[in-house]
């Protein structure tokens, strides 16, 4: 069972997420499908589940919740991270002119509601707001995600893609800590490790969520030729998987990191866990940094 972490008292998510962001791209998207692959999610101990409202077109909370609704005992075995703010013309709003954020506390309410009533629960575990807004008006905002926690639709808020200084504006607006921020971190996507954003959660107690840690799949499949190659010579070191290479990479950082990757594939989730089996000492982490920065470091 891999391991959990603390995101507030009393609630925990586990150390790998499972990323819903392209269920609606396989082939496959029965619920009976999308319940094997929790299944094979819980069975290693990963009972996170990552979504946001805009989600294949504003559809892939309404496939998750048909899931919920025909195997109802796995609610109350996971932990639901949702997110909202982008309004994309398409789906529900394909009605709209143009893309573009909505961080206003109508906006945000009412898509709690519609991730609910998507997902056939009452209870979002954790809230994120997707993406920052230049027409966040912080005190507005925070008091809407504060009435969201009091009523207990939310359990816990944060953010995604926010930069320290977005952060701080949002957390001065609100009572309830802001508990995680879900931003792009991998091999392909390292400077959150020296610009400061890193840093700032985790002198703040923030956790940091993530996304794309296979660089939406550059890092295994071709995209990222020098990468690969260093990733396959410590793969081939450690007896593992590229993929669970590059996933320890991230595990290995002080911050505690949680990874939030995205296979369709059943043997690819039921593996998952071996990323918690590579060593992942300094000097094995920095092989990998050089070849992500393309040189040495200074
Ligand atoms: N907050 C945000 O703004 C934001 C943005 C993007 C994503 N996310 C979250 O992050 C999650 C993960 O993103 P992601 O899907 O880009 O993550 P990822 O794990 O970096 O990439 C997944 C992609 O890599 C492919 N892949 C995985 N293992 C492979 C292997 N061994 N060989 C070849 N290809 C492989 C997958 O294809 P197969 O399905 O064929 O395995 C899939 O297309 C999303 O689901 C979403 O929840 C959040």
């Amino acid at each position: 069972m891999i391991p959990r972490l603390d995101l507030a008292p009393g609630q925990s998510l586990s150390r790998l997420a499972y990323g819903m962001w392209r269920i609606g791209d396989d082939p496959d998207t029965s619920a009976r499908h999308i319940q094997a692959k929790i299944e094979a999610c819980l069975a290693q101990g990963i009972t996170t589940l990552d979504q946001a409202d805009i989600y294949g077109d504003y559809s892939a909370e309404a496939l998750l919740g048909t899931c919920l609704r025909q195997a109802p005992g796995l609610r109350g075995q996971v932990e639901i991270v949702t997110k909202c703010d982008i309004v994309a013309p398409c789906g529900r709003y394909a009605d709209r002119r143009v893309k573009y954020y909505d961080t206003s506390p109508a906006h945000i309410t009412a898509s709690v509601d519609q991730s609910l009533a998507a997902m056939r629960t009452g209870m979002i575990d954790l809230l994120l707001l997707h993406r920052p807004d230049p027409l966040m008006d912080h005190h507005a905002t925070g008091a809407a995600l504060d009435a969201l926690v009091a009523s207990g639709k939310v359990r816990a808020v944060g953010v995604s893609n926010f930069r320290p200084h977005d952060t701080a504006l949002l957390q001065s607006g609100m009572r309830a800590r802001l508990a995680a921020n879900q931003i792009e971190l991998s091999l392909t996507a390292h400077e959150a490790f020296t610009n400061g954003d890193l840093a700032y959660l985790q002198e703040r107690g923030i956790l940091a969520m993530a996304w794309s840690p296979l660089g939406g799949g550059a890092l295994v499949s071709g995209g990222a030729p020098r990468l690969q190659e260093a990733l396959t010579s410590v793969a081939g070191r450690s007896g593992a998987e590229t993929s669970a290479v590059a996933l320890a990479w991230l595990l290995a950082h002080p911050a505690g990191i949680l990874p939030v990757f995205g296979t369709n594939r059943l043997d690819r989730i039921k593996s998952v866990h071996s990323a918690f089996d590579v060593g992942m000492d300094r000097q094995t982490w920095f092989e990998l940094y050089t070849a992500a920065l393309g040189r040495e470091v200074a």
